[in-house]
């Protein structure tokens, strides 16, 4: 009987996580660097340790009946040394070992069968050259390994673009891929049980900023024929990869392609909204799966929009959100952390309406209300680094 979750990592998406666990019922151990993480605050337990310390590993394993993970970049090491203590991690070190490696996951996908941008693996100068020369330009060259919310990225426009991106990446291996001037970008939650039954959230339509997520419009606005294909081709990536708990697959939609851009074997950014607009949540849903409850199929109540809240380096102090929430259909949801970092994710809102447009415009009125400034008790002085030791991407 599952009576324990542990949960590698410590960011928002693992607080989420935690707070439907603990309505469920379940415990929490969370494992995360930075103390007082996000999902620390909310968790039973957090043990204070870095992802490859492996007296700690084994520490979380033995407190946990089910381990999962919150963000890909847990060292595959981690995941093995649990799975050779026999420890149930959901989903397996497979998932992770394939989905955590661009390079891996790109190829993978191509050989189910998914259409993807084209891409070549670089791993040195002549692999360059010849991605070059084949892809040519405009490409984006991403780290194979480590990025996330558009980190690790380079947009390469021409060769002086490709011979700086080649000098920054140091050497680390590299995916080439051909920049994909998309109509759209959507995304699609899932969640897969151990006895290989599956759900599907509705699909979302996603804008970025800077390769971070801004926002989400559900349901995304795509015609039924290519939202099938949507939901054909993560059903089928879910299945090859054997994913047990909630998943997220990437695409973007371009004329009559849908292309596969990634698969985040964990709950997503891209799923927040489903806390207020579905009657589960895909944190729920990750639940069920990885304890063997029962799946059903997730149902929108209304139009939604979420917006993250992102830091701007402004200040600490979160104004203007005592107007937001005048805005009935609105709910507001802070991650708890302390430094408001550019672009760092702070928090998100998500709004419903009686239609797409209605929820879009109340959202992006509850945005202008919104601002940082700097704490009255540091005001004009430099801000303390809070976290610097390498925790979860997203605490
Ligand atoms: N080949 C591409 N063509 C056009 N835009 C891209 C391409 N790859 C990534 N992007 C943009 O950058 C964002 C972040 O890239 P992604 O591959 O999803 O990495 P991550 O989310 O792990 O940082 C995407 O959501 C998309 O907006
Ligand atoms: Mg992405």
């Amino acid at each position: 009987m599952i009576e324990t979750i542990g949960i590698l990592g410590g960011g928002q998406l693992g607080r989420m996580l935690t707070l439907e666990a603990k309505r469920m019922g379940y415990r929490v151990v969370t494992l995360e660097p930075l103390p007082n993480s996000p999902c620390g605050q909310v968790a039973d337990e957090q043990i204070v340790a870095a992802y490859d310390d492996a007296r700690a590993i084994g520490e979380l394993g033995a407190r946990s009946d089910v381990v999962t993970y919150e963000f890909e970049n847990i060292p595959l090491e981690s995941i093995r040394l649990l799975q050779s203590q026999s420890r149930n991690v959901r989903p397996s070190g497979d998932v992770l070992r394939v989905t955590q490696d661009r390079i891996l996951e790109k190829t993978f996908v191509r050989d189910a069968g998914c259409a993807t941008a084209a891409f070549e693996a670089v791993t040195s100068a002549d692999e360059m050259q010849n991605a070059v020369a084949s892809l040519s330009f405009p490409a984006v060259m991403k780290t194979s390994r480590g990025g996330y919310d558009g980190k690790g990225q380079w947009v390469v426009r021409d060769a002086g673009d490709a011979e700086v991106a080649l000098g920054e990446a140091r050497g680390a291996p590299c995916i080439y891929e051909r920049f994909v001037p998309f109509e759209r970008e959507v995304s699609i939650i899932c969640a897969r049980g151990s006895d290989g039954k599956s759900i599907a959230f509705p699909i979302t339509e996603n804008v970025h900023d800077h390769g971070v997520l801004d926002t989400t419009i559900v349901p995304a606005r795509l015609d039924s024929a290519l939202a099938e294909r949507v939901r054909a081709n993560a059903a089928l990536l879910g299945e090859r990869l054997q994913i047990v708990g909630a998943y997220c697959v990437e695409f973007f939609i371009l004329g009559d392609d849908v292309l596969v851009n990634e698969i985040a074997p964990r709950v997503h950014n891209s799923g927040h909204y489903s806390l207020d607009a579905t009657q589960i949540s895909q944190y729920e849903a990750h639940v069920r799966a990885i304890c063997d409850l029962p799946l059903v199929q997730p149902r929108l109540l209304a139009p939604a929009v979420m917006m993250n809240i992102l830091g701007t380096g402004e200040g600490d102090v979160l104004e203007g959100s005592a107007e937001l929430l005048r805005e009935p259909e609105l709910k507001l949801h802070l991650y708890g952390k302390r430094h408001a970092a550019l672009r760092r994710k702070m928090g998100h809102f998500t709004v419903l309406g009686s239609s797409v447009a209605e929820a879009l415009a109340k959202a992006s009125e509850g945005r202008s209300l919104l601002s940082w400034r700097p704490s009255t008790a540091v005001a004009g002085r430099p801000m303390m680094q809070i976290g610097a030791s390498q925790p979860s991407p997203s605490a």
